[in-house]
């Protein structure tokens, strides 16, 4: 990585249109089509971490705000949706690199990180742990187990949350698309 890389940290308000053009077409490009309309909607309204190598976009990731109740209490949590790097350079640290501004994002602005991933190790070298505990999402029909979720949860705990017990019951609030 040369001198050219850097990353910065946006409110998506802050994207102009053809940068936001340029996420999401990384987006598709590394989820091999398996990132659609409703992915994209749960990466916009927070912040971007761009990373960029001589201007070009080669790694993203989003941190939106939502709320999560672990067992009785309330979380305000940055919840991150997007990460992604491009294919072309894959293994070269810059989904690290962006990881690294995801977790001072979470712990300047939030009171805890969540997120959901089959690619744990990726994670637990930025400091996330695995959720030990079960998964459920609150709708318009109260509270509901999320079995196949169970194992992706992720959390990254910060000063508030730093005790956090990692075994109880994790809920967010439904909306279209994954809920996780
Ligand atoms: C997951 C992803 C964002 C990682 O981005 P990246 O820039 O490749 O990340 P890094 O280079 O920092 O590290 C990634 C892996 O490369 C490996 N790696 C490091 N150096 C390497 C090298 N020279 N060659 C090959 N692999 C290497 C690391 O061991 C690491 O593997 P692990 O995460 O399974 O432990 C990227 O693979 C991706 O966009 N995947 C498709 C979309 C996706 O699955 N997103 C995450 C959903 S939660």
């Amino acid at each position: 990585v040369g001198a050219g890389a850097d990353v910065r940290v946006l409110p998506t308000a802050e994207l102009i249109p053809a940068a936001l053009a340029e996420v999401r077409e990384l987006l598709e490009r590394s989820f091999d089509g398996e990132f659609g309309d409703d992915d994209w909607q749960h990466a916009l309204g927070g912040w971007h971490v761009v990373r960029r190598v001589d201007h070009v976009l080669v790694a993203h990731a989003s941190v939106v705000e939502r709320r999560i109740d672990v067992d009785d209490r309330a979380w305000r949590v940055g919840y991150v949706e997007a990460v992604a790097t491009a294919p072309e350079v894959q293994g070269q640290r810059h989904g690290s690199a962006v990881l690294h501004a995801v977790g001072d994002v979470v712990r300047d602005r939030f009171e805890l990180g969540v997120l959901s991933t089959g690619r744990w190790a990726f994670y637990v070298r930025a400091g996330w742990e695995r959720w030990r505990g079960t998964s459920w999402v609150r709708g318009a029909a109260g509270r509901v187990r999320t079995p196949d979720d169970d194992d992706g949860i992720m959390v990254l705990r910060t000063g508030p949350s730093a005790g956090l017990d990692l075994g109880g019951e994790i809920t967010c609030d439904d909306r279209a698309g994954d809920p996780w």
